[in-house]
């Protein structure tokens, strides 16, 4: 089946496509713009997205879905879309509500709508909304994570001077293993400090290809969704912790419903927030070079 056909009836030979196409398998043939290698299609789709009379037809997608891009006024201020991406704080506190699906469901959207290295768009999700299930993996995560802690712990502190003094390059794995036997510590005085007693948890998963566009594509996506969970008055917090946990205890992959043989490079939490944050937080100056 060809992966995308050009509509002769509509075609005006304009060649907007044939410059467009990242692969260059569009030409002019004897008055007909063809496909050289349909092989080589990506399906990134610029070809429709570029043609003034939609010419291309690409039977991958809905052909719905290849709408008028926005224009002028409808693109955002450069100074509120700054502000915007400044006021994203990572929630700590949820309210004990849950997040309508239709909610989630946009927010799911936002990410299958960015980039992804060679267009592969490779992203799974999983959502996560039962709390028994959420308590469940939470649990496991942070058994495993106090138990890397001690072992964390142990190797560290062979290199203690006897002054107690601490090699530089090991004080933050001995800052790290402490925080992590403190989820354990804080469970059992009732304090989710790994979920932070959010309603809902989205993980993103993908075949490992060896490629490492597949955990950019995983960050990006994730970071498209988390700034439309701002945007439908929701709060976020990524969760690097489970990643870790997950990558060494297959139980909970499997509680994820992931397959043993996937990467889960980004998880993040999610719910309607239980705190304010009415000021912007300050940030290291960037370090640029200037070319
Ligand atoms: C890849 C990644 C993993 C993270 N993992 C955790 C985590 O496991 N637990 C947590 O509370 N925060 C986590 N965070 C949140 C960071 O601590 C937070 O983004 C940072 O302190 C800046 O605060 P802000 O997000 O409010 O700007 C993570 C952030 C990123 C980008």
């Amino acid at each position: 089946m060809d992966v995308i056909t050009i509509d002769r009836d509509r075609c005006n030979l304009c060649g907007l496509c044939i410059d467009a196409c990242v692969r260059r398998i569009l030409k002019e043939e004897r008055d007909a713009v063809v496909v050289t290698d349909p092989a080589l299609c990506i399906l990134c789709g610029h070809c429709k997205a570029v043609c003034p009379v939609d010419a291309p037809q690409l039977k991958a997608y809905r052909a719905d879905e290849f709408i008028d891009a926005p224009s002028g006024k409808d693109i955002p201020d450069p100074d509120k879309l700054l502000a915007f991406f400044r006021s994203r704080r990572s929630i700590r506190h949820y309210r004990a509500q849950p997040v309508e699906r239709e909610k989630i469901e946009r927010i799911i959207e936002a990410g299958r709508f960015a980039p992804t290295g060679g267009n592969r768009q490779h992203i799974e999700y999983v959502v996560v909304q039962s709390k028994e299930r959420i308590v469940e993996i939470r649990d496991i995560a942070i058994d495993v994570l106090a138990d890397q802690a001690d072992r964390i712990f142990k190797a560290v502190e062979k290199h203690r001077t006897p002054e107690g003094v601490l090699p530089e390059s090991l004080q933050m794995a001995a800052l790290y293993s402490d925080s992590w036997r403190q989820l354990a510590r804080l469970r059992s005085e009732g304090t989710d400090w790994l979920f932070y007693d959010a309603p809902a948890l989205i993980v993103s998963h993908m075949v490992p290809l060896g490629n490492t566009s597949e955990m950019i594509d995983a960050g990006l996506s994730a970071m498209q969704m988390v700034l439309m969970a701002e945007a439908l008055g929701l709060g976020t917090c990524f969760c690097g912790l489970l990643v870790i946990a997950a990558e060494t205890e297959p139980k909970i992959k499997d509680l994820l419903r992931i397959p043993r043989g996937h990467i889960a490079p980004v998880s993040f939490l999610l719910g309607f927030p239980d705190i304010k944050y009415p000021r912007l937080v300050s940030r290291r100056r960037a370090r640029v070079q200037w070319l």
